[in-house]
Formats: C-alpha cells, sequence, structure tokens
C-alpha cells in the first residue's frame, strides 16, 4: 500500500513446462544429465491415474530406480531411505512424481548423497547443503508451489518436528505443469490445496507494505482462486478450473508476489507446522481454519486498512468509512469461502481434541518464525490464545 519498491534480488531457475501432454518434453530436458533416475511417489495415486505408466514408457531409455510410499507431511525416514539409494545405485537424477510431499521429500534426498550425516541435519540448518543432484518434477496437486519453489517441509516424528528448508540448490531443474494430472485429486485435497495458495499470498501480502505491481498480482491470484477453486470442487473434471489453480499455486509461492514488498514472517504457516508436526493434519485444513482466527485476532489500526482494502479488491465488498465494518465483513466472506468448500472450522473439527501441547507448540513456532517482526507482532503468550480460540 504505498508507492515504494524495496531493493530485492530475484531469480527462480526452474523451467515450466506447462500445458496438455507438456510430459513429452522431459526426456529431452533430462537426458544430458545422465541415465540412472530415482523416481520418486507418494502412496499409489500415480498408479491408479496411469500416470506411472506415462513416464515408465516416457522414460525407456534411462535406468529407473524407484523410492514410493512418500507420505503426506513427508517424513525424514523417506528422506533418509531416498539418499541411501542415491549413494549406493550411484544416481544421476531424481524424478519427483506427486503433490508437494512427494516434491519437498525429492528435494532433499537430492542433497542427502553429498552429505556424510543424518539428511536431518541438512533440514535444521540449511547451510549443511553444499551441492544437489538434479531434480526433475511432474505435479499432481496444485497446492505448495512446491514446483516452483526451493523449498521443502519436512517432518521428525520423533522430535514432533515439521521444519521447511530453502536452499538455492533445490530448486527444480524443470517442473512438468499438466493439469490433467490434477482431474483425480479429491474434494478434500482440492479445497486443502487451494486454502494453501491462498495462504502462501497472504503470507505476503498481509505486510507492512506492499508495491503496487506485487499487490495487484497477490490480488489477481487470490481472486482467480476464489473463483476456480468452487468450480474444481463441484466439478474436478473441469479443465480449466485446474489450470488456474495450478498456474496460481506456481505464483503464489515462488517469491515473485513478494517481490518489492515488506518483508512477511510467515505467521498462519509458523504456527499450522506445529499443528501438522504433533497432529499430523492436512497442511491447508489446518491454515484455512487458523486464518480468520488469526485476522480477526491481529484487526488493529495498523491491520485495518490492510484487511478493509482485501475486503474490497478480492470479495468486491464496498469500502465503508469505517474501516473495520468492510475488514470485519472481509473476513467474514473468507470464511464462507472456506466453508463452501468444505473446509474445517476449527481445530476439534480436525481431530484435535486436547490443548495439553499448545504452550509448547506456541514456543516453538516463535522460535522457528520471526513472529515478533510480523505485520502484527505476536509473543507465544498470544500464539497461544489464538490456538485456544481456533480450538
Ligand atoms: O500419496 P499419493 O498416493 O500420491 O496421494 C496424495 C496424498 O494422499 C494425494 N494426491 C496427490 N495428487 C493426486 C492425489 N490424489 C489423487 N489424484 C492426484 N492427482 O493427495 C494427498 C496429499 O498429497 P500431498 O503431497 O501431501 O499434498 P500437498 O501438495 O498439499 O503437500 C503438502 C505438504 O507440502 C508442504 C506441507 O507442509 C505438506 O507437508 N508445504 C510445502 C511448501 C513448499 N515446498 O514450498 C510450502 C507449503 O506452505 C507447505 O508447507
Ligand atoms: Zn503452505
Amino acid at each position: 500500500m504505498h508507492d515504494q519498491v524495496v531493493n530485492f534480488t530475484y531469480n527462480t531457475p526452474t523451467k515450466v513446462l506447462f500445458g496438455k501432454d507438456a510430459i513429452n518434453g522431459l526426456p529431452s530436458e533430462m537426458a544430458p544429465y545422465g541415465k540412472r533416475v530415482l523416481l520418486v511417489y507418494g502412496g499409489g495415486s500415480i498408479k491408479k491415474t496411469g500416470l506411472y505408466d506415462t513416464v515408465k514408457t516416457l522414460l525407456k531409455d534411462f535406468e529407473l530406480f524407484e523410492l514410493s510410499g512418500v507420505e503426506p507431511n513427508p517424513r525424514i525416514t523417506s528422506v533418509r531411505e531416498g539418499g541411501r539409494i542415491c549413494r549406493e545405485q550411484k544416481i544421476d537424477m531424481v524424478l519427483a512424481v506427486g503433490g508437494g510431499s512427494v516434491l519437498d521429500c525429492a528435494k532433499v534426498i537430492c542433497d542427502a548423497p553429498f552429505y556424510d550425516g543424518d539428511p536431518w541435519d541438512l533440514v535444521i540448518d540449511s547451510s549443511k547443503i553444499t551441492k544437489a543432484l538434479p531434480l526433475f518434477t511432474v505435479l499432481t496437486l496444485a497446492a505448495t508451489g512446491s514446483e516452483y519453489d526451493s523449498a521443502a517441509v519436512i517432518t521428525n516424528l520423533e522430535t514432533n518436528e515439521k521444519i521447511g528448508v530453502l536452499n538455492p540448490l533445490n530448486y527444480p531443474k524443470v517442473s512438468v505443469l499438466d493439469p490433467t494430472y490434477t482431474l483425480t485429486v479429491s474434494k478434500k485435497q482440492t479445497a486443502a490445496g487451494s486454502a494453501d495458495i491462498m495462504s502462501h499470498i497472504f503470507e505476503q501480502y498481509f505486510v507492512d507494505g506492499s508495491c503496487m505491481v506485487t499487490e495487484g498480482l497477490c490480488e489477481s491470484v487470490l481472486r482467480s482462486v476464489i473463483k476456480f477453486a468452487k468450480i474444481a470442487y463441484d466439478n474436478g473434471n473441469d479443465y480449466t478450473a485446474r489450470a488456474n489453480l495450478m498456474w496460481s499455486s506456481s505464483l503464489a509461492c515462488n517469491g515473485i508476489c513478494q517481490m518489492g514488498s515488506e518483508y512477511g514472517a510467515w505467521v498462519c504457516h509458523a504456527i499450522e507446522h506445529e499443528l501438522s508436526a504433533y497432529y499430523d493434519i492436512t497442511h491447508g485444513e489446518g491454515l484455512a481454519l487458523l486464518t480468520p482466527v488469526l485476522m480477526r485476532y491481529t484487526l488493529n489500526d495498523k491491520s485495518v486498512k490492510r484487511y478493509a482494502y482485501f475486503a474490497n479488491r478480492v470479495f468486491g465488498i464496498e469500502l465503508n468509512d469505517d474501516l473495520y465494518v468492510t475488514a470485519k465483513a472481509g473476513i467474514e466472506a473468507l470464511e464462507q469461502f472456506f466453508a463452501s468448500i468444505g473446509l474445517p472450522k476449527t481445530l476439534r473439527d480436525v481431530g484435535i481434541d486436547s490443548k495439553e501441547k499448545f504452550d509448547a507448540m506456541a514456543e516453538h513456532a516463535c522460535k522457528c518464525f520471526p513472529l515478533d517482526k510480523a505485520f502484527v507482532p505476536l509473543t507465544p503468550a498470544q500464539v497461544r490464545e489464538i490456538l485456544d480460540l481456533a480450538f
């Protein structure tokens, strides 16, 4: 909400192949990197949809090794296993086929062969990542933006930690974005993925100052998701809706929607990662139930203008002389939108029925993310209150 553009460096080196049958371009993209490929995928959706067979046929001239069963909220144990295969089989490159969990897991698998210790060290200290195998991805779920960013979020169930690691070496070389592969995504995952895309924007849009260009990008992505998430939710086979969601997913998290604006502290993600670390819930559902609570909690004289403009430009709500009225109407509209695509409203809705861990979660959220520097700064005690309100 100002005309300044703050300094930035921007470099997203991933090549994107977007659209129907874009996967046909993959073999020639991969060929310069060698022959030995580790194919990483999840719990079997790619076998049901036929994508697994497509990949095998397409890559017939490569030598394929496999790591299957990567979990939603991917575990460090899967990373360890993938790293071991890469070393033992002298893998040249990794191909991840799936949603954000598969892609994230594959990113740290690419780093693991070049580090002698436990790959968990790489997650908690990204400076230990010195080299990475080339990564190629075929995305099957529009949500995280992992296909177009350098982030990976890995869960360690032994320590109840879910931690994000960022390193430029983790950008995929090439990502195939064919919306056709997302036609089979369930209603639940379609809704959760859409909430995740929107949350990535909120984290970069609810900031001290955003420049007009970037602000417009953010609002455009939000409007697209609101329009097309409902269409895809009602009719999973709608290619156009799926295509709009897929492109929104990639743009929401690759930094472009933040460049020129002030820094965002990723508050909602900080709190949600604690929920998934302790309770293994679906990331986008956690974000959806937290967002309205967080917005109401942080609505004050500093944030009111930003929230009111969000209501006006994204939901078309008329600006009232009293901006609090507009801001509150915007939060309500967001809540109604989430409800219209079946997203949960409370922590109890996602099966969290005890407040026992809330203090530990609040402390850890503030340790992992600089919430004291957020748009509306938060202390651990306030994060605890937000968790109570979301209960
Ligand atoms: O495992 P399979 O059988 O493939 O099934 C998956 C999984 O059960 C299924 N699915 C995926 N594509 C499908 C499909 N089912 C039918 N048809 C398809 N085409 O969907 C389920 C969820 O998949 P998952 O990969 O876990 O979902 P998502 O893409 O939302 O990824 C969530 C993970 O990404 C992290 C989250 O924290 C979470 O761990 N994030 C990663 C980010 C990043 N790298 O930048 C940023 C995000 O903020 C987020 O934290
Ligand atoms: Zn997210």
